[in-house]
């Protein structure tokens, strides 16, 4: 199913070839390196994006099941492959915009997770750092490596790979930032309007360079398409183009998940609102609060209700306030954990909190538009709006002392076990808050 194809491979390694791959200034690398030479470089697998996404071939593996060390997976590029566009046709003008009559919200929003979770490359978005001593990523072949490299204002990956008797060296340009950095963050490049993932990406917990969650160490892969469902769970809004699966209108999205994901595309209602300044009736625009519970959960659940295990509308085309039904279908499996166990409301749903209080949303505990992120003296309020200290069977033990953690022994953090992260021999795996609300056994020895 994989091709090998040295005439494309040369069009990779045309970007930069290196065979001294020591101490680059930085002005230097971006020059246009001597032709490399394919010749020894048999491991090279060049992959349509239908077969990536089918994981129709284990070729991270020989005949014999072994790991294909230092296999290099690079993207088979379609045919078709431009696609440019002045404006975003459904209606969207970005958070800026909200800000002109908004600010304090606008002010608050910027600090959250949500408003950070894509961004344009910059020393300010990407956290993994591109100093002498940082820069590089080892693996555990001996062959092969990554680099981290900068310079005026643009950002790269380079693989290094050494055959015996020379290194080659291919490099990507970082296009689009993933992931605030709570856990860590995954970068993207651009081929034209093509969307691929970049081998490397940042782990928070040990502040460095990283394989990509669920890539293997020793090998590199730049083949793996980024479909639209990805960005429609980490950006505001991006225009698809017909044809392949990871093709976008490119230079022209709204990244963050950002005020309009939740209250629908900005265009009528700001129209409106500066038309007739003296108006204090909003007019086009969705509020949540006002929305039926089901309907509000559902502005949520979009991307935080575990794995759609089927899609039944494209990607951007809910709008909130939309039966959620008429666009995705999800797992009926209350225990699976989802996209990177995003799977907040089916493990919400299984408590008693959720199924005896009509009115329960996610906003009954999280404030949209804050940065709350590890105050749980805030969140244990939140709980006693329902609750008194002595619902709590172990008030009896340890009295007013549980009112500033409820937290940890009712929605313990646990390991996920979907995005582990393995690096330099090593696996992480994240930690999240299980939003099953109960008697945790583990904690009732606390
Ligand atoms: C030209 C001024 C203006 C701009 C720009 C603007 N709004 Fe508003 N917005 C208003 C006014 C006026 C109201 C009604 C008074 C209020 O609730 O503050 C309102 C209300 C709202 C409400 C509450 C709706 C309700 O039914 O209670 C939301 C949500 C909202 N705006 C979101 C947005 C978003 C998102 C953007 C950016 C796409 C935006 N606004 C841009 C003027 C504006
Ligand atoms: C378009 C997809 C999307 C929607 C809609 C969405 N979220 Fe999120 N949410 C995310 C992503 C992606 C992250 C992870 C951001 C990051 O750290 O990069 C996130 C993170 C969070 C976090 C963790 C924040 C932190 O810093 O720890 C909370 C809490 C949260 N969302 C609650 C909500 C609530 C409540 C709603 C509905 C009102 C909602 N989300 C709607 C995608 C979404
Ligand atoms: C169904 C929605 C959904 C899809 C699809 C999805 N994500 Fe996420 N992603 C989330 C949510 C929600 C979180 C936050 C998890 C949490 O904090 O509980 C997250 C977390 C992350 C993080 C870590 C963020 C941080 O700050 O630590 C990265 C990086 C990331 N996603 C990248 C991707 C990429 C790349 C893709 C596509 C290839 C993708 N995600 C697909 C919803 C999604
Ligand atoms: C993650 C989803 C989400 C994002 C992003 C978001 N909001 Fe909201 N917003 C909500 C929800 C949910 C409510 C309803 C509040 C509630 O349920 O307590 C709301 C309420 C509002 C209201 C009405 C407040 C009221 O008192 O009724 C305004 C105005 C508003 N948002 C503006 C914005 C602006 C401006 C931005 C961007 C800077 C933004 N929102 C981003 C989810 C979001
Ligand atoms: C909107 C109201 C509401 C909020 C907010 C709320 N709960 Fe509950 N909770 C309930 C109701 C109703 C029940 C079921 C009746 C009961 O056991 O009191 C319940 C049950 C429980 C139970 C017993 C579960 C079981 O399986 O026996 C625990 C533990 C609990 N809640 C903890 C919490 C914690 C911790 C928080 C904050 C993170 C919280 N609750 C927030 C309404 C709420
Ligand atoms: C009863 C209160 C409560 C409700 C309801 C609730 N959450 Fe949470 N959530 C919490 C607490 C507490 C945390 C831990 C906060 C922290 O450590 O910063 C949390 C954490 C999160 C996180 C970050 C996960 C992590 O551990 O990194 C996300 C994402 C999130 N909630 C989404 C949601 C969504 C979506 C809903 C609605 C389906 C929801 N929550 C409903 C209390 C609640
Ligand atoms: C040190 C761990 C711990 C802390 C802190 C804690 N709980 Fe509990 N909680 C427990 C245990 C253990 C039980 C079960 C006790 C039993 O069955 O005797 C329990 C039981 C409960 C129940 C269920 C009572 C019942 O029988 O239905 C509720 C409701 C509850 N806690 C709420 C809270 C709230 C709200 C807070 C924060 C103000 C809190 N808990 C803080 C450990 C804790």
């Amino acid at each position: 199913m994989f091709s090998e194809s040295p005439s494309k491979l040369r069009k990779y390694l045309i970007m930069a070839a290196v065979c001294v791959p020591l101490a680059f200034a930085t002005a230097w690398w971006l020059q246009p390196g001597p032709q490399a030479t394919t010749s020894g470089l048999t491991n090279v697998y060049f992959l349509p994006a239908e077969t990536y996404m089918a994981g129709e071939v284990d070729f991270l593996r020989d005949e014999s099941g072994n790991a294909r060390i230092d296999s290099i997976l690079l993207p088979e590029l379609p045919q078709q492959n431009v696609a440019t566009s002045d404006f975003l046709s459904a209606g969207y003008l970005g958070a800026q915009t909200c800000a002109e009559c908004h600010q304090e919200y606008f002010d608050s929003f910027v600090k959250t997770s949500h408003f950070k979770t894509s961004a344009e490359p910059s020393d300010q978005s990407i956290l993994g750092a591109f100093d002498d001593a940082h820069r590089v990523l080892t693996t555990v072949s001996e062959n092969l490596r990554f680099e981290m490299l900068d310079g005026d204002g643009e950002f790269w990956q380079r693989l290094l790979y050494d055959d015996g008797q020379q290194t080659h060296g291919v490099e990507f340009q970082f296009g689009l930032v993933t992931g605030s950095g709570k856990v860590g963050q995954t970068y993207l490049y651009w081929q034209e309007s093509l969307l691929y993932q970049m081998h490397v990406s940042y782990l928070s917990v040990t502040d460095s360079w990283t394989n990509s969650p669920g890539y293997r160490d020793g090998t590199a892969d730049f083949a793996r398409p980024i479909p639209a469902l990805c960005l429609d769970c980490h950006a505001t809004y991006f225009e698809e183009v017909a044809g392949n699966i990871n093709q976008f209108q490119r230079d022209n999205y709204v990244l963050g998940v950002t005020c309009e994901k939740c209250h629908g595309p900005g265009r009528e209602h700001v129209a409106y609102h500066r038309d007739h300044p003296q108006e204090m009736t909003a007019h086009g625009i969705v509020n949540p609060a006002e929305l039926p519970t089901e309907r509000a959960i559902e502005v949520c659940q979009v991307c935080h209700g575990g794995t759609p295990v089927a899609m039944l509308q494209p990607a951007f085309s809910f709008r909130p306030g939309d039966r959620l039904d008429h666009f995705f279908t999800f797992s009926e499996n209350m225990q699976a954990t989802g996209v990177h166990s995003n799977s907040q409301l089916p493990r919400l749903r299984q408590s008693k909190c959720f199924q005896q209080s009509p009115d329960m949303t996610c906003t009954t505990c999280h404030a949209p538009h804050e940065f709350e992120r590890g105050d749980l003296q805030l969140f244990s309020q939140r709980c006693q709006n329902c609750h008194d200290l002595p619902d709590c069977g172990k008030f009896g033990e340890l009295g007013n002392t549980i009112a500033d953690n409820c937290i940890d022994c009712h929605m313990p953090s646990r390991e996920l076990e979907d995005i582990k992260i393995s690096s330099q021999g090593a696996d992480h795996a994240p930690l999240m808050r299980d939003h099953f609300i109960k008697v945790w056994p583990s904690t009732t020895a606390h």
